[in-house]
């Protein structure tokens, strides 16, 4: 109709207004199908999902839970076939296993657990002249990666003393992956995925550094370390310094061993996502999800070779492992007492300023007074807490304009800006308390992705658009759509900037935005769906004629269980809730958004 006619190319749909239904709501003329669903057999002799009778083995064979972060990737010599990545964040046990006693969890539920985190792998076929997805199960190239099986870790710091554990004396081989959030896709054809929230599964943390990743000094919440002692870290003190890292992924090798690059620092890595320089050199943009932490970037000093061959494909899975890691610092130009903290702009008009990238450590030398480069490697928060980097409002996804270069960052929220004891606001973060969280739009000095300045601005201030503390590129308000707490971002294919929550703050469900980022529509943001009760909108792929989300712990609300579910999605009531990949098309078969 003419209500789905007007926008920017890409983005001509009846945006969806905010809601709270039990579904994933899409705009008129367009559908949706579940591409693959928690405990779908994905690999060769995986049983069906019985909910049941879950085990640790038929687990590892079936896709994980919590899908967070979506790659597709080409699939030469199979037509109509794409590869998908996912990321697997964590588990939700109470909504996992029927009769789930949180204070006597089984072996069995613990290796369920570990089976279910990780990665999957699988390919996808589409259906013809349609947006349609659906799974291909036992394809070869399908894998899972889990929480025990094994990985690499390479660059400066692998090997280090402070890498070392009983089970591992070389400090280089780790089992297992956790919490992986985010990530990004590689030009040359690998996938990198964050490792964010490690800190949650490791018991009696007693190290000021321990303090500094969140480690608790007590139990965990899963109780993980009764059934195996690396997660116990009065036991083994460094195993926790072997998650937080960013894993690279051959998706295309299955038989290879993924890899822990510890050139890229060690954090709550949300994503991380390259651009190339002008020789040919990767330079990775990441984000630290905590309240009052860091935005970072990895500037290699390798170029990539173009070629599938074994020789060039082993070269450019070194890329991430010799460079430089960067903190940002951001400064902004306008007067400190015209960010007051209630959003209201500046006199000129705009949150911004310019930025200094910090170096920390290139290779084995470190530029902090202090501390080694293992250390920085290791202990990346206290290296940039020592530097004075800007202290964040939870830097979530990161993006780069495939067509502009500027980057995209999700600055989440953070309840404790400017609180008792805590940072105040600046120019970058200018909301006390912030609640809905805003998206900074970096652009690199000459556009040269290893500069070491930038400019950047605020490009949106999320929240209710009738709220005088919320900002759209300077659109018009009332042409857009309320946004709360950025979390994921991604690029369309028409260079629109789509934007998916995680937290909404203004009593909608979460959901997936679109909005022009140039020409005259920029600032335009539009909703495109919304998800079921309790989930979180993640891993948005736009494709030229599919969207694809992660439909992220749907009915997870407090007091929720198998039992007393909050949720009846996908299957409907007396099912089991289950996370899954969900593809949105037209019905008409046409593409996104034209
Ligand atoms: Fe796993 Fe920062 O979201
Ligand atoms: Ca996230
Ligand atoms: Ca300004
Ligand atoms: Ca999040």
């Amino acid at each position: 109709g003419a209500a789905a006619a007007r926008g920017a190319r890409g983005l001509r749909f009846a945006p969806v207004a905010p809601n709270t239904a039990d579904q994933v709501t899409v705009p008129a003329g367009y559908t949706q199908n579940v591409v693959i669903r928690w405990g779908e057999p994905i690999l060769r002799g995986a049983p069906a999902f019985n909910p049941d009778k879950q085990t640790a083995a038929a687990q590892a064979g079936q896709f994980g839970y919590n899908n967070d972060f979506l790659s597709l990737l080409p699939l030469p010599g199979e037509p109509g076939r794409q590869v998908l990545v996912a990321n697997h964040e964590y588990t939700d046990e109470t909504l996992m296993f029927r009769g789930y006693d949180p204070e006597n969890p089984t072996r069995e539920q613990a290796e369920i657990a570990w089976a279910a985190h990780g990665l999957s792998v699988v390919v996808v076929q589409e259906e013809a002249r349609s947006g349609k997805l659906t799974a291909v199960t036992r394809h070869p190239l399908n894998r899972r990666l889990t929480a025990t099986g094994e990985f690499r870790l390479t660059g400066p710091a692998a090997g280090s003393d402070l890498l070392k554990t009983s089970a591992d004396p070389t400090g280089t081989k780790v089992l297992g992956t956790l919490n992986n959030c985010a990530g990004g896709t590689t030009p040359w054809g690998t996938t990198l995925h964050g490792e964010e929230n490690f800190n949650q599964y490791f018991a009696n943390g007693s190290s000021a550094t321990d303090k500094r990743y969140g480690i608790g000094t007590g139990a965990t919440e899963r109780k993980w370390e009764r059934f195996d002692k690396r997660f116990d870290a009065k036991q083994e003190p460094n195993e926790s310094h072997r998650f937080g890292w960013v894993v690279e992924l051959d998706p295309y090798d299955p038989d290879s061993t993924p890899r822990k690059h510890t050139a890229l620092g060690r954090f709550k890595h949300e994503a991380a996502q390259p651009r190339l320089t002008e020789d040919g050199r990767p330079v990775v943009y990441m984000g630290d999800d905590e309240r009052f932490d860091y935005f970072y970037k990895f500037v290699s000093s390798k170029r990539m070779k173009k070629g599938t061959s074994r020789a060039v494909r082993e070269h450019n899975l070194s890329l991430l492992d010799e460079g430089t890691l960067y903190v940002a610092k951001l400064t902004g130009d306008s007067p400190a007492a015209e960010v007051d903290g209630t959003g209201k702009l500046p006199n000129d008009g705009e949150f911004d300023g310019s930025g200094v990238w910090i170096p920390l450590a290139t290779g084995d030398v470190s530029h902090v007074p202090g501390m080694t480069a293992d250390e920085v490697y290791v202990f990346t928060r206290l290296a940039a807490d020592k530097v004075g980097a800007t202290k964040m409002d939870r830097p979530e996804d990161v993006e780069p304009s495939p067509r502009t270069g500027r980057v995209y960052v999700a600055l989440t929220n953070n309840s404790q800006r400017g609180t008792a004891g805590k940072p105040g606001v600046d120019e970058a973060n200018p909301r006390v308390k912030n609640k809905h969280g805003q998206i900074l739009e970096l652009a690199e000095h000459w556009d040269d992705p290893a500069s070491d300045g930038f400019a950047w601005r605020l490009f949106l201030v999320a929240g209710d658009p009738e709220d005088p503390a919320t900002y759209f590129a300077g659109y018009p308000k009332e042409k857009v759509s309320p946004i709360s707490c950025p979390d994921n971002v991604a690029f369309d294919p028409h260079g629109n900037l789509w934007i998916s929550t995680d937290g909404n703050q203004l009593g909608s469900h979460d959901g997936l935005f679109g909005v022009a980022t140039h020409g005259e529509r920029r600032g335009e943001l539009k909703q495109f769906l919304t998800v079921p009760v309790g989930a979180e909108t993640c891993g948005p792929i736009i494709q030229d004629r599919r969207v694809l989300v992660a439909v992220q712990h749907p009915g997870e609300v407090d007091g929720a269980t198998v039992e007393k579910p909050a949720s009846a999605w996908p299957d409907g009531p007396g099912k089991l809730v289950r996370p899954s990949v969900v593809a949105v098309y037209r019905k008409d078969g046409g593409n996104i958004g034209v």
